[in-house]
């Protein structure tokens, strides 16, 4: 069953964080997003409906959304001076997203992506130039301040400098008691095979759609059962599936599912894996139960359908 979003999603609980933050580390690019009533035909000339630049990439689109839902986090990955990065700086300073770690790149250009939003159907089409930016490295991920964090998210990319990096996170969670370890995520959205060696190193990992129809699977329930010996003891494997909502799987054995929760109008769908994804971690991190994450993950990424950008995804306090 489809259920409206009515009211604006309300998190379970509250944070018992501190003031811990939580570090997303992977893309930030600009985004082009051209809007147009339908799909333009290859070899026409179009004119839109309208065009913005918005800041983008799987990470910094989290941060956006956790910054909305009002989580203390910051930003990891490569820029490089110039115009493009002075507007997206720009940006995470409005949003109040932490760059202070960012790692700023002498050689290679800021990704830049041209995207298709058309409003007819809420589809999304991204071509992105990410070309020769060097991503960061295990190295620049050993200045970071652990201790600034209660959790860390890696959008899998440059897979084994990544696996390193958690595992300094491991090490650093081994000096400390349960509750003040770093929880430690990570998103497999690609179809790569070199991604698919993060599996085991999640506490958290979301697999995207595409990832589970590469390996042959043609819903969320069975990708999680058919994969899940991949990931680690007691972690949770989490797949989204589009306006099919989206399902969980953890040590328990039992599948959690949440509907999706369809926007009065779909107009815009770019972004909703990254806001699904920062929700489901707000909400975990805020004492959550899986299932509870999972259907406010739902909520909050369905109202991201239903609007261009992030801005009304979250009812802000006047
Ligand atoms: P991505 O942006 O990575 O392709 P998905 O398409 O899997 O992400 O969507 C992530 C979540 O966003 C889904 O679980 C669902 O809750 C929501 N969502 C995506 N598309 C729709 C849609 N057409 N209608 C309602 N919710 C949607
Ligand atoms: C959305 C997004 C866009 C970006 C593209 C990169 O999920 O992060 O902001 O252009 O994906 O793949």
């Amino acid at each position: 069953m489809n259920v409206r979003v009515q009211i604006p999603p309300v998190p379970p609980r509250q944070s018992n964080m501190g003031d811990k933050k939580i570090l997303c580390i992977g893309l930030v690019c600009l985004d082009i997003i051209n809007v147009l009533d339908k799909y333009p035909e290859e070899d026409t000339d179009n004119r839109c409906l309208s065009q913005r630049w918005q800041r983008g990439g799987n990470a910094s689109n989290s941060c956006t959304v956790l910054a909305l839902l009002g989580a203390p986090c910051a930003f990891l990955g490569s820029l490089a001076p110039g115009p493009v990065a002075d507007f997206i700086v720009g940006d995470f300073i409005k949003r109040g997203v932490d760059i202070s770690t960012v790692a700023w790149q002498q050689e290679g250009e800021t990704p830049c992506a041209c995207c298709v939003v058309c409003t007819a159907s809420g589809s999304r089409t991204v071509v992105l130039s990410d070309m020769n930016l060097p991503d960061i490295t295990a190295t620049d991920f050993s200045k970071v301040d652990l201790t600034q964090y209660s959790w860390i998210h890696w959008e899998g990319r440059n897979a084994e400098e990544q696996v390193k990096m958690i595992q300094q996170v491991a090490l650093f969670n081994m000096s400390l008691p349960q509750q003040q370890r770093i929880t430690i995520s990570l998103e497999i959205e690609k179809t790569m095979e070199p991604l698919y060696q993060l599996f085991p190193y999640g506490d958290i990992v979301f697999i995207s759609k595409d990832v589970a129809m590469h390996f042959g699977f043609h819903s969320a329930a069975s990708a999680l059962q058919e994969l899940y010996h991949r990931v680690k003891k007691g972690a949770v494997l989490i797949c989204a599936w589009a306006e099919k909502g989206a399902d969980a799987l953890g040590p328990d054995g039992v599948i959690v599912h949440s509907d999706a929760f369809s926007p009065e109008v779909l107009v815009d769908t770019l972004g909703a894996g990254d806001t699904f994804n920062a929700s489901v971690i707000y909400c975990l991190s805020h004492g959550g139960s899986l299932r509870e994450a999972l259907m406010f993950g739902c909520q909050v990424a369905g109202r991201k359908c239903g609007v261009h950008g992030y801005d009304g995804i979250v009812e802000q306090k006047k």
